[in-house]
């Protein structure tokens, strides 16, 4: 099993929706025996909350629903898990700080790097202060991302 955990800061606007989309395809493909997903943020402050209400809603229009409570991400969760996809790069460097040795720096990645959209390093937006609109950018963003990020699991073999 292969286990992805996706990290912004605040794991209620970005995050879930990441793992959300990424559960969702991996189900749809039939790989739910292959790919586990978790979200996580890098900071503290909605800890415990549900996602975003505007997520949720944006979401739910598009098929989806966004389940889980916003929890911090842990110098422990470098050890569950294989993978840890950031949503920014700020993100990134926190994540980086926190690793404990290379083994763990070396499973962290930005999202946007499977973007086809995105040239270079991209940040996926956030989207907390701005309207509804900004959700569905995320969950574009996240689709077309989180397909790449399949294929591209698949094809490690993971
Ligand atoms: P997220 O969005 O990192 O995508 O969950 C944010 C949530 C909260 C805040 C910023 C971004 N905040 O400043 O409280």
């Amino acid at each position: 099993m292969t286990r992805v955990c996706f990290v912004c800061l605040g794991n209620i606007c970005r995050s879930p929706l990441a793992e959300t989309v990424f559960v969702k395809m991996v189900r749809d493909r039939g790989l739910e025996d292959r790919f586990s997903a978790d979200s996580a943020g890098t900071g503290s402050y909605h800890v415990g909350e549900l996602p975003d209400p505007r997520g949720r809603a944006v979401a739910s229009r598009r098929g989806y629903s966004v389940v889980g409570a916003a929890r911090q991400f842990k110098r422990a969760d470098f050890a569950r898990f294989d993978r840890i996809v950031a949503m920014d790069s700020d993100n990134l460097a926190a994540l980086r700080k926190l690793a404990p040795d290379a083994t763990s720096r070396n499973k962290i990645e930005l999202l946007r790097n499977h973007d086809p959209q995105a040239s270079g390093p991209a940040d996926v937006p956030d989207p907390y202060y701005g309207g509804d609109s900004g959700f569905d950018e995320v969950i574009d963003i996240c689709e077309r991302s989180c397909k790449n990020l399949i294929d591209c699991l698949v094809r490690e073999g993971g």
